[in-house]
């Protein structure tokens, strides 16, 4: 693959905001010019929207209605689709791509909570996504507690993994906070999510803007002026 545009990972705990803040993201990119999209996953194509709607489905909330196994693999089958169909000819011409969660959503949950083991999850994600790993990840870290709040709070309907018990929560937190404190590739900043909106989004942004100036998307001289 020609990879020209550059691929942004959001990821954490249920609750951290991930989605205002990607399209908070697309807004002052536009407002500088530069073309983005974004998706969530599992989805963002049309079988990948039939496969969450199996993984996601209340009703098959216990294990013994889904195994660990096959909601892994729906997860799998899902990027595949997606990688394929929508990641990579984005990423040829060149777009800046923001993912509401991607492959280390299936480390930590699948891999590490759910216990098929993290290794077994590298390699299915590897298969799925030809090999394709952010340039940047975000972890947008906030306590569960305060996450499934702020998600009753705004009237979501909880999911079947939403419905897990708070410490299946816990653990998903410190497991990404884990694999990102261990990382050695870079690509990894964790960003407190407990804070407004506001003020997590100019986080962000400090975060992401000298990325791009650095890969070429912005020019420096239009870092000065605006930054
Ligand atoms: P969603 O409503 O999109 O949750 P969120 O807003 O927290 O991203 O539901 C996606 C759920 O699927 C979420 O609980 C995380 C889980 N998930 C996995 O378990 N493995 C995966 O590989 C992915 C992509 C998501």
């Amino acid at each position: 693959m020609n990879r020209k545009g550059y691929l942004i990972s959001y990821e954490g705990p249920e609750g951290g905001g991930k989605t205002s803040q990607i399209m908070n993201a697309r807004k002052w990119l536009e407002g500088i010019g530069l073309s983005s999209v974004s998706f969530r996953e599992p989805g963002g194509t049309p079988i990948g929207e039939d496969i969450r709607d199996i993984l996601l489905n209340k009703d098959y909330k216990k294990e013994q209605i889904m195994n660990r196994l096959t909601e892994a693999l729906l997860f799998q089958a899902s990027r595949s689709e997606f990688v394929e169909k929508i990641v990579i000819p984005h990423l040829e011409i060149g777009d800046i791509v923001l993912l509401d969660r991607f492959k280390d959503s299936s480390k930590i949950y699948q891999g590490l909570v759910r216990g098929l083991g993290m290794e077994t999850i590298d390699f299915l994600n590897d298969l799925s996504t030809q090999g394709i790993d952010p340039d940047l990840t975000l972890l947008l870290d906030v306590d569960p507690e305060i996450g499934l709040e702020r998600r009753a709070g705004a009237d979501m309907e909880l999911n079947r993994i939403d419905r897990e018990s708070i410490e299946f929560h816990r653990k998903i937190r410190e497991g990404y906070l884990r694999i990102a404190k261990e990382d050695v590739s870079g690509r990894w900043v964790i960003v407190d999510a407990t804070p407004e909106k506001e003020m997590v989004e100019n986080e962000i942004k400090k975060i992401i803007y000298p990325r791009l100036v650095e890969r070429g998307f912005i020019e420096g001289n239009i870092r000065r002026e605006r930054g």
